[in-house]
């Protein structure tokens, strides 16, 4: 029998400390630099994030959403074969954030790694672990979405430090002999490195280059609306369905009129876009498995609901799953 991979549990967690536009646009005129609530809500559609506590890892956040997405999924840490953490923002340089997330659940020997694939993190990352599942290799995977963007945020540079934010989402998926995931599409594209990176690295004991985040939003901007729908497209026909299908689209939340416009090239009523993006800012590999569990937790998404996943980030990277629910 053909082996499929299904999502049988969601979590999240946002680390308790939330910050508005206008207590961000508060602290950065201290440093004399302007913003305001009107500009940010005007071109990206965020009002608030949540920002972690300085001694807060991703493996802490991972931690809150794994134990929700297990709960949900009415399964045990020891029932976990697979674990992979999606981040840009690991809590070391090794090991991986993955390996720290299973010693904090308690358990070992399972394989644990991390996926870098920035703002396409989760959507690689359930990839990877759809693949594993269907070639036998794992029958119950933890797949997380984890970040603290605030570490490599530059509060001089008002053109990215409103957009960005701190959280996790996870999610349980299971061998089954219905699927689940049907579809996935995958890509990257690394002459883009320099539109959106963090340049820095260690050497020697020190920092080189800046560790700090750098973003030409007019380019991102431009490419992304282009992927995300040639990548909704290009999944929706290997699962040999179509637009009228989908239920729910939950692209990765970064810029309210990059969604919209989405969901319109797809010819999707708005109603069918979950939006978080308003109350969690960007927070990369972590943000669709955070729209999804708030969507699940609502009664938005429900069971047997064809749901569109897609990540578009640093790399370039973009892609997306498509999957019933
Ligand atoms: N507050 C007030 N004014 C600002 C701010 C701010 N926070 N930031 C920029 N401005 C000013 C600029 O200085 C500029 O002023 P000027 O006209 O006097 O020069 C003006 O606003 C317009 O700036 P633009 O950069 O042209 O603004 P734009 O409409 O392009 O919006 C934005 C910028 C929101 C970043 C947009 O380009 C965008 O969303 N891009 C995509 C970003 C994205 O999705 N990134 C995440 C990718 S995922 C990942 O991998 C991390």
């Amino acid at each position: 029998m053909t082996q499929y991979s299904r999502i049988t549990g969601t979590g999240s967690y946002l680390p308790p400390k939330r910050v508005t536009n206008e207590d961000l646009a508060a602290q950065l005129a201290a440093d004399g630099i302007e913003t305001s609530d009107q500009w940010i809500v005007e071109r990206t559609g965020i009002r608030a994030r949540h920002f972690a506590e300085p001694d807060v890892t991703s493996s802490d956040l991972a931690l809150h959403a794994a134990r929700g997405a297990l709960e949900a999924a009415g399964r045990k840490p020891s029932d976990i074969d697979l674990i992979i953490v999606a981040t840009s923002t690991p809590d070391m340089v090794f090991p991986s954030s993955a390996a720290i997330l299973q010693h904090k659940l308690g358990i070992a020997g399972c394989p644990a790694f991390d996926v870098q694939a920035v703002c396409s993190g989760f959507v690689y990352a359930l990839t990877v672990a759809d693949a594993m599942i269907r070639t036998g290799s794992a029958s119950k995977a933890l797949v997380v979405g984890a970040e603290v963007f605030s570490r490599i945020l530059d509060f001089k540079d008002r053109t990215t430090c409103v957009l960005f934010g701190d959280g996790a989402g996870a999610v349980v998926l299971e061998a089954s002999d219905t699927p689940g995931i049907l579809a996935t599409d995958l890509h990257a594209d690394g002459k883009h490195v320099g539109i959106l990176c963090v340049p820095g690295s260690v050497s020697g004991g020190k920092v080189l280059g800046d560790p700090l985040l750098k973003m030409d939003g007019q380019a991102v901007f431009k490419l992304a609306v282009g992927v995300l729908e040639q990548s909704a497209r290009a999944t929706l026909e290997k699962a040999g369905r179509t637009e009228a299908d989908i239920d729910w689209l939950i692209p990765h939340q970064a810029n309210l009129r990059i969604m919209q416009g989405t969901a319109k090239k797809l010819k999707l009523p708005l109603e069918k876009l979950v939006v978080t993006v308003d109350q969690h800012g960007n927070t990369s590999a972590a943000s669709i498995p955070l729209a999804l569990d708030a969507a699940v937790r609502k009664g938005q998404v429900r069971k047997g609901d064809t749901v569109l996943l897609e990540g578009v980030g640093g790399g370039f990277t973009w892609g997306a799953v498509l999957l019933d629910f």
